[in-house]
């Protein structure tokens, strides 16, 4: 494939890969057949980029995806592959404030990466609509959600990919082999002793928050657990962990795959530190997720980070279902579009839309840079979106449960409190 045998794209990929590795000091390249990149037109910049190049989304591949000045033809991909995120939802565009022209480009990106043979999951969940890496596969995934839950929840094997390297790896389904690849580095390094029950998806964002804060981009191990999360707890867990630190791999002793007992976390490691998570930590995590939220006069209710599930859209229904959004505040719950469709006949969405609220896929606020119009002050139930927004648009956010968010949606007012 160096030697161009395979075309100059894949020429490119290689060579690219080649140095990327060689930077790494990965040994050698290891097959790969299940990647996961963001490659469309997916922000305004790259946007422009494809509108101003007669090539189109060849020119964006070749500049964004193989670090190419020439712009090369792109072939089929050789690696099984899932699209991300987008930047917009295109059936939601006059809300996300997004123009006709805009979503023109954003359908000709589509049509570009469905002929590529990339599936259009547009998601920052692959594995919640059906990308579901075996133990010890090889993957070269990005986005840290995803990231974090392939390696720790699934024992797949990734380490967090930009968007060129995981290009390349689509081209020619090989990615460097370092880093979460190898058995030696999925050990854990830091001890988390759980002193609190943590039950609510909120609860392990707020786990996640605190065990991310402190061990940065090392391997935490939780211990003492009395309930078995489910999927959109561990879900919210590491999208927290991976935002607040950058953590890439946990285990939980008697839920993750290679943690079946203390020991086979550790591994030959010694916990380098022993984390108590008590009462006084989870306060501390509640207060730092929340340190942007001032007003309570809440615009806009922001679900759905990640993704949300089947599972989490049926909750917010519980909750929604049969009252109103307040007049001044807009309700946004995004979700993969495999997702959306059994919503739609389930009839969650219509509870949705009648109560004001939209259901919107493809895309996120803060990834998408996309709210309603005006936004000040944003309630969320996800402590990665808490992290973000402030950050990305500027505004405050308060974080709570999905009830506190839905009430907040209703009343126009933020009453979360820590219970
Ligand atoms: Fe997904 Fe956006 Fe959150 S891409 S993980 S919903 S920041």
């Amino acid at each position: 494939m160096l030697g161009g045998a395979d075309g100059p794209a894949v020429q490119k990929a290689m060579d690219l890969l080649v140095r990327y590795g060689e930077a790494l000091g990965a040994e050698r390249l290891v097959d790969t057949n299940n990647v996961c990149a963001t490659v469309g037109a997916t922000t305004p910049f790259i946007r422009d980029y494809a509108a101003q190049h007669p090539e189109g989304l060849d020119a964006v591949f070749s500049e964004f995806s193989l670090d190419s000045a020439e712009v090369v033809k792109i072939p089929k991909v050789k690696a099984y592959s899932s699209h991300l995120q987008q930047g917009i939802d295109p059936v939601h565009a006059a809300e996300q404030g997004v123009s006709a022209e805009l979503v023109q480009i954003y359908r000709r990106g589509e049509a570009f990466v469905g002929r590529m043979g990339v599936q259009l999951l547009n998601t920052c969940t692959p594995y919640q609509v059906g990308n579901v890496p075996v133990k010890g596969e090889h993957c070269a995934w990005m986005e840290s959600s995803a990231v974090i839950y392939c390696n720790s929840v699934l024992g797949g094997r990734t380490n967090a990919e930009g968007r060129e390297s995981a290009g390349a790896a689509m081209l020619t389904g090989k990615t460097p082999y370092w880093g979460y690849h190898l058995d030696e580095n999925r050990l854990g390094t830091h001890l988390v002793e759980l002193e609190v029950e943590v039950k609510t998806t909120a609860d392990w964002g707020l786990l996640g928050y605190y065990v991310g804060e402190i061990v940065q981009e090392r391997v935490p191990v939780i211990a003492g657990l009395k309930q078995v999360p489910n999927l959109a707890r561990l879900k919210h867990f590491g999208a927290a962990a991976s935002s607040s630190g950058g953590v890439e791999m946990y285990h939980i002793v008697g839920v993750t795959p290679e943690a079946a007992s203390l020991e086979q976390a550790f591994g030959r490691n010694k916990p380098v530190e022993t984390l108590k998570y008590g009462a006084r930590e989870r306060q501390i995590a509640y207060e730092r997720v929340n340190s942007t939220g001032r007003d309570t006069q809440v615009d806009f209710v922001m679900l759905g980070c990640p993704h949300y599930s089947i599972e989490q859209i049926w909750e917010a229904c519980q909750l929604l279902e049969g009252q109103r959004v307040h007049a001044n505040t807009s309700l946004w719950i995004f979700t993969p579009s495999a997702i959306k469709q059994v919503a739609d006949r389930n009839g969650y969405t219509k509870i949705i839309t009648d109560a004001g609220g939209h259901l919107m896929t493809d895309t996120c606020s803060s990834f998408g840079r996309v709210m309603p119009k005006g936004t000040k002050v944003a309630a969320v139930d996800s402590a990665k979106q808490a992290h973000y927004l402030p950050a990305i648009m500027g505004v405050q956010a308060w974080f709570g449960t999905t009830a506190d968010c839905i009430q907040a949606a209703v009343s126009g007012r933020w009453s979360g409190r820590l219970l």
